[in-house]
């Protein structure tokens, strides 16, 4: 064949070949094929050299007419091609305007989280720092230095989650006392409540769960007696629980207190009468408190003879449980949106 009728016969392939060509896998082959530094085409033009000199000009245009023809047609089949996948790609993520939009859950408050919040804001207000303790604890702290030495029955009932021999989870945030006692060197007055989470081996019921929240509070001072921790009680408790109830101490025990009382609430359902809330006895307990014992305040740096003091530490779950009348400690853990939307909503 003719140098001239082969590129003819190549021009007529190509188009052929274009015809075919459907997406951008095959537009790379084909411009591989026709178009490219080792296309046949730049082959053809390989073979001047075979063509006599007169010839060659117009044997040039050809190849070159040849080449802008079939890279015009490409271009052409190249657009075409990419419309259509853009087209297809608009029709897929179409948006229909019209369907109503996705509306997100916000979240809401957990009732604990409301109970710490107004105690915060009830102690900061009577001149209580807000001190922040630790989760995990020496033994040391939680008990050696609340007066409970390693023999103490007390342990028992607080059988604890432990670490190792002398780590463990702090079983109350009375912890919290010793450091602070400790930071203060013995001299300055304190007042301080300090919020956190407990951890006791326990039944996980309707009133237990193995994992709380405490609120520890705690004051030294001199000439601080079992009335000022009345006074200061019952502030909180009319603050927390309105105007109308009435608090009152038992005799009880704790290690670290000394003397050591049990404070009970009025029942605000039946004002005191006796009811299925307070189980008859117009009462409900609702902490533990004390003056804070002898032993503790030497151990902790502050001397008994010049100190005294009380603390006093209060179950959070407790509290929202009586505050809003929640039957079952679960279901402030079980995080339902439809339980704390109620609560938060109060
Ligand atoms: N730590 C005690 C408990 O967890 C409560 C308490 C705190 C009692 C401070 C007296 C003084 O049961």
């Amino acid at each position: 064949m003719e140098p001239k009728e082969q590129v003819e016969a190549l021009e007529n392939k190509a188009m052929e070949d274009l015809n075919d060509v459907n997406d951008q896998d095959a537009l790379m082959n084909f411009r591989n094929t026709y178009l490219a530094k080792k296309s046949e085409l730049s082959a053809l033009m390989g073979k001047m050299k075979d063509i006599p000199a007169e010839l060659r000009g117009a044997f040039g245009k050809i190849v070159n007419d040849t080449r802008a023809k079939i890279e015009a047609a490409f271009n052409a089949k190249k657009e075409a091609i990419e419309r259509k996948a853009m087209e297809l790609k608009l029709k897929a993520e179409e948006i229909d305007l019209t369907l109503p939009g996705r509306t997100h859950q916000a979240g809401a408050v957990n009732p604990c989280w409301v109970i710490v919040d107004e105690m915060m804001d009830i102690f900061a207000g009577m001149g209580f720092d807000i001190v922040e303790g630790r989760d995990v604890e020496t033994d040391h702290f939680n008990f050696e230095l609340l007066n409970v030495p390693k023999d103490h029955p007390a342990r028992d009932m607080q059988d604890t989650f432990y670490i190792d021999d002398s780590l463990l989870l702090r079983t109350q945030t009375s912890a919290a006392q010793a450091h602070y006692m400790l930071s203060k060197g013995g001299k300055e007055p304190i007042k301080m409540i300090c919020p956190g989470k407990c951890f006791r081996r326990d039944d996980d019921d309707a009133t237990h769960s193995h994992q709380f929240g405490q609120i520890e509070g705690l004051v030294v001072d001199k000439n601080i007696s079992l009335a000022d921790l009345k006074g200061t009680l019952e502030l909180f408790v009319k603050k927390m629980f309105g105007e109308k109830r009435e608090i009152r101490l038992r005799s009880s025990f704790f290690p670290f207190t000394e003397p050591s009382v049990e404070v009970d609430v009025s029942c605000a359902k039946c004002g005191g009468k006796g009811c299925n809330i307070c189980k008859g006895t117009g009462w409900i307990e609702i902490l533990g408190a004390g003056e804070v014992h002898p032993n503790v305040l030497r151990m902790c740096g502050y001397d008994p003879e010049v100190y005294s003091g009380f603390a006093f530490g209060v179950g959070i779950e407790r509290l929202a449980m009586l505050r809003y009348g929640i039957d079952d400690i679960r279901r402030i853990y079980a995080n339902d949106i439809r339980f704390l939307k109620d609560f938060s909503e109060k």
